[in-house]
């Protein structure tokens, strides 16, 4: 099979590459380089089933050639992260918006399957918990340009599942809810790479807010696992699964882990939003997904544990530090 990936150069999208050509795929990566990075692929750059095309998602004709080229697409591509989110708020939502009518339409010509990145973003200020793929979504002011990021990504479900009936475009949405593991970059504001970094240089871990705020961080492997599975499952077309885990941690907890894993002495520090993001920031107090249904689809439940993902990237992280000391 041929597989287009959007964003292929970034986190979750190298490692679904590397995973596709060891499978026996062949895979194009279409990556503007802006959040990713050449090194994430150095494992595949130059084997002979594998492409990079750096170009943008924006560039309507250049997505409309790759996708006729390919069998199936997964759209990854996005401006991604609050920060980012907050600091280029049009540049995002227009990336968000428009990258993925490109891929949709370009898709439709030749019904190419197609797997949409959404975010637990969508959910928003929703409180009841578990979030099931079918619960409203209740997302705050339009003042609030935090909320540009869910609205984007809402219009895109919105986008493909209107497809889905109108002209019977395979696509499925994949909700995802905090994916970490290596590769995974804490300059766009990631909490858990920051943590990893911060406590292997000795510096404070910043919490924000209370550090009583919820989330539930998955294992990218397993992610490309479930994407693996969700891709030879027919029946998910035309429906949207939280991808993610449901073992939560606090976020003071989570730094607690962090400085535990690393042996360091760092301090945890807790930081005001207003001190981070501008006036009015609001938080998700939680983020508990439901995976029930996802396991129902593909007999999968991402379950590798907050210890090993820890671990991983502590092992990740000292390796470039050791790669840099030795330059
Ligand atoms: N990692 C998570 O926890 C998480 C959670 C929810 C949703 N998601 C979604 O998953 C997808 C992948 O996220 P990720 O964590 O791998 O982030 P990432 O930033 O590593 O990946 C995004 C990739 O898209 C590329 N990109 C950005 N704008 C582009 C454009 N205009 N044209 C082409 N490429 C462009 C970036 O260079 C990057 O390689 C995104 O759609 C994101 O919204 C991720």
């Amino acid at each position: 099979m041929h597989v287009l990936i959007t964003g292929g150069a970034g986190f979750i999208g190298s490692h679904l590459a590397e995973r596709l050509i060891a499978d026996g795929h062949r895979v194009t990566a279409l990556d503007d380089l802006s959040t990713g990075s050449r090194d994430n692929l150095d494992a595949i750059i130059d084997h002979d089933q594998f492409k990079l095309v750096e170009g943008s998602v924006l560039d309507r004709d250049l997505v409309q050639q790759l996708v006729g080229e390919c069998d199936t697409v997964f759209h990854l591509a996005a401006a991604v992260g609050v920060k980012l989110i907050m600091d280029e708020p049009s540049k995002s939502i227009l990336t968000n918006v428009t990258g993925t009518e490109n891929v949709l339409t370009a898709a439709i010509i030749g019904k190419t399957p197609t797997y949409i990145a959404s975010t637990s973003e969508v959910y928003g200020k929703a409180s009841k918990f578990p979030f099931c793929e079918d619960d409203d979504l209740t997302i705050g002011s339009t003042k609030n340009l935090r909320w540009s990021y869910a609205c984007a990504k809402t219009l895109d479900e919105f986008l493909s599942l209107a497809y889905a009936r109108e002209v019977d475009l395979p696509v499925v949405v994949l909700r995802f809810f905090n994916t970490t593991g290596p590769r995974q970059t804490g300059r766009y504001g990631m909490v858990l790479p920051n943590f990893v970094q911060n406590a292997l240089a000795g510096k404070p871990l910043f919490v924000h807010g209370t550090g009583e705020q919820s989330r539930c961080f998955g294992h990218v492997f397993d992610v490309v696992e479930a994407l693996m599975r969700l891709l030879k499952t027919p029946a998910a077309r035309g429906e949207v699964y939280n991808i993610g885990t449901d073992q939560e941690v606090s976020i003071m907890a989570l730094a607690q882990k962090v400085v535990a894993a690393t042996g360091s002495n760092s301090e945890i520090k807790l930081v005001p939003y207003s001190s981070v993001y501008p006036e009015g920031f609001e938080d998700m107090q939680r983020r508990l997904p439901s995976v029930d249904k996802l396991q129902a689809a593909i007999d999968f439940r991402p379950m590798r544990t907050l210890d090993e993902i820890i671990a991983d990237i502590i092992a990740e992280k000292r390796a470039l530090m050791a790669l840099a000391a030795g330059r």
